[in-house]
């Protein structure tokens, strides 16, 4: 890739629908979203954006953006229905039409292996917290390295590991719903060997480019008596995923009770260093800490921060944190540093055609990157959170992150205020 790639991002199960279409298998989120009680008003995915039918007329609207890349991700229980052993061939097939569309359109594809939707068989032997869905992934990436590694100019193993861990077996506010707390921690060792066997898997198939899309939010103390706690919650969210895959070696994980015997194993640690074309980056806002609480079952708390104007998920608008963040990663890593992509940046707000404020949002940020960038940090793309409005997680349809609009009745796409100016911001960028 020679030159800054823009692009946007999305996530099969957020717009795809069509989940039990052409052989396609059943997914954590569609078990949990169907479950009473997880998700706001009981939206599923069920049809989403419909972009599982609707896909060329998405191709047309990226096109019509000017993006140089699309960020999409590659649905497992598409391609490996059960999570392991048979294939579906029309699972492979519609991500190959897309990848020919997007190139035909001139815009290179950027691909996640695994953005959440992990195919329910896998779950039931453990999910995450089982080692062998490490395998499992290593072995279902070469199925579609096999396919389309010819084409992909990037590709990213895993989105957000920490979400996962966090929001999915931490908390159980996401998919699969397991409320584990601090024993959830082996998830995040599998899934970085996961990435690791991954990215091996997909160089040894000829891919251009691998990196991982991982979730940073600076962390702040809100009083002095925070520090302690908010270094616990900088070293769960930001270093735990991070060090491993740079340094080759984990940050001491005491504050957060540490691995059991037996699940960090010799040889584990060189496979998930492996180095990275880049590192994907996913920012959306800081977060405030504040001690633990006497009877907190974690070592921090997350406090609100009133101060800033926020997005209508309620969301800290701070973009100066966003170019700090890349700074900080810089500063810290150095030259075990590879070059970064913004993979998903963007912010939630009413539905409104003239979208004021999500212009306002997406300026602000992309001059703290570009300010970054003028201070030596070496970024290759920014990709906007998302081309269209979409399913958002256990939040339903109610936040709406899209540059186009959706109509969810009709499945009209109407580009809002934001979409022109991206596309002018494009092409300004280019002249
Ligand atoms: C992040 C959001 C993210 C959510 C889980 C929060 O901490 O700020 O961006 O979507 O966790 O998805
Ligand atoms: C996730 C997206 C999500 C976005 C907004 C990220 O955490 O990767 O899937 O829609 O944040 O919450």
């Amino acid at each position: 890739m020679d030159r800054f790639q823009w692009g946007v991002a999305t996530a099969a199960y957020q717009i795809e629908g069509a989940v039990t279409e052409d052989g396609r298998g059943p997914s954590t989120w569609d078990v949990f979203a169907h479950t009473p009680g997880r998700v706001r008003d009981g939206h599923t995915g069920d049809v989403a954006c419909d972009h599982y039918h609707r896909w060329p007329e998405d191709v047309a609207l990226m096109a019509g953006l000017g993006v140089d890349a699309y960020r999409f991700s590659v649905a497992w229980p598409r391609v490996q229905p059960s999570g392991s052993g048979a294939v579906n061939a029309a699972g492979l097939d519609f991500y190959d039409r897309l990848v020919d569309a997007l190139l035909a359109a001139g815009i290179a594809p950027a691909a996640t292996l695994y953005h959440w939707d992990l195919p329910q068989p896998l779950e039931d032997a453990g999910g995450w917290m089982n080692r062998d869905t490490a395998h499992r992934f290593a072995e279902y990436a070469a199925i579609v390295a096999d396919r389309l590694a010819d084409r992909v100019d990037a590709w990213m193993t895993l989105n957000e590991p920490v979400v996962v861990m966090a929001y999915g077996y931490g908390y159980g506010l996401y998919a699969p719903g397991h409320a584990l707390l601090l024993d959830a921690l082996p998830t995040a060792h599998h899934q970085l060997l996961a990435h690791g066997l991954g990215a091996a898997a997909l160089r040894a198939r000829g891919a251009r480019r691998v990196g991982i899309a991982n979730h940073y939010s600076p962390a702040w103390p809100a009083s002095d008596d925070a520090r302690a706690a908010t270094a616990t919650f900088d070293l769960m969210l930001n270093r735990l995923f991070t060090e491993p895959l740079l340094t080759g070696a984990y940050p001491d994980l005491t504050p957060l009770g540490g691995f059991p015997d037996g699940v960090v194993r010799d040889g584990d640690l060189p496979v998930i260093a492996a180095p990275l074309d880049f590192l994907g980056v996913n920012y959306y806002r800081p977060t405030r800490i504040g001690p633990a609480p006497a009877d907190s079952p974690l070592p921090f708390d997350l406090v609100d921060m009133p101060d800033f104007p926020v997005t209508d998920l309620g969301w800290p608008i701070v973009p100066d944190a966003f170019g700090d963040l890349l700074r900080d990663l810089r500063a810290t890593y150095g030259d075990a540093l590879p070059p970064l992509v913004v993979t998903e940046n963007g912010c939630s707000f009413p539905d409104a055609p003239d979208d004021g404020p999500r212009v306002a949002f997406l300026e602000a940020h992309i001059a703290a990157m570009r300010a970054a960038m003028a201070d030596g940090v070496d970024v290759r793309g920014y990709f906007a959170w998302s081309l269209l409005d979409n399913f958002e997680w256990s939040e339903g349809y109610h936040p709406r992150f899209g540059l186009v609009h959706v109509d969810y009745a009709t499945q009209q796409r109407t580009p809002k205020r934001s979409y022109a100016w991206y596309r002018d911001l494009i092409a300004a960028a280019r002249a």
